[in-house]
């Protein structure tokens, strides 16, 4: 996961989009520190973490923003777009609204979005149809794939979406 010594030729900022509770935070610990916590506390404001990889043999420092989806946070949060090439909007499979909310969080046209259906681990309580997610990533022209934090399913292929196609 990284060398501090290395050189790196391209730095890219993500942020991590999305209402509280669907699992942003577990995104980036898990991809940053292949870490996963199940008592995660909502985020304040932003944090960020970083991690590099080779990507076509080059360096790519990957600068990802959490940000913090409660509604109190909201007016700060769209701030946090600036500067980002990518970013992944993320929703809850088992919470339907968190889905329904997507559009509002629906930025930058101009950079790669994807679009993140989190915790399919958890697929007895399923409340968003794969298809429905697929069909509204189609017409938005948004990638997307479904993720589990939890289980490390999808986590890495989803940044390596983003950051490829940036590339
Ligand atoms: P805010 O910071 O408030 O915007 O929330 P967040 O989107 O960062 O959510 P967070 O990562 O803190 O996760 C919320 C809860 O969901 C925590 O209890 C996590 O452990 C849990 N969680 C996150 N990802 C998964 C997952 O893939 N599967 C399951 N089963 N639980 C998950
Ligand atoms: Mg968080």
């Amino acid at each position: 996961y990284g060398d501090a010594n290395q050189k790196i030729d391209y730095v890219f900022k993500v942020v991590l989009i999305g209402d509280s509770a669907v699992g942003k935070s577990q995104i980036l610990s898990r991809f940053a520190r292949n870490e996963f916590s199940l008592d995660s506390k909502a985020t304040i404001g932003v944090e960020f973490q970083t991690r590099t990889l080779v990507i076509q043999h080059k360096s790519v420092k990957a600068q990802i923003w959490d940000t913090a989806g409660q509604e109190r946070y909201r007016a700060v949060t769209s701030a946090y777009y600036r500067g980002a090439v990518g970013a992944m909007l993320v929703y809850d499979i088992t919470k339907r609204q968190t889905f329904d909310h997507i559009p509002r969080w629906h930025a930058d046209k101009n950079i790669v979005i994807i679009l993140i259906g989190n915790k399919c681990d958890l697929e007895s309580q399923r409340a968003v149809p794969t298809e429905d997610a697929k069909e509204f990533a189609e017409k938005e022209g948004l990638f997307f794939l479904e993720t589990s934090a939890l289980e490390a399913t999808n986590v890495e292929t989803a940044f390596l979406t983003v950051l490829t196609e940036i590339f």
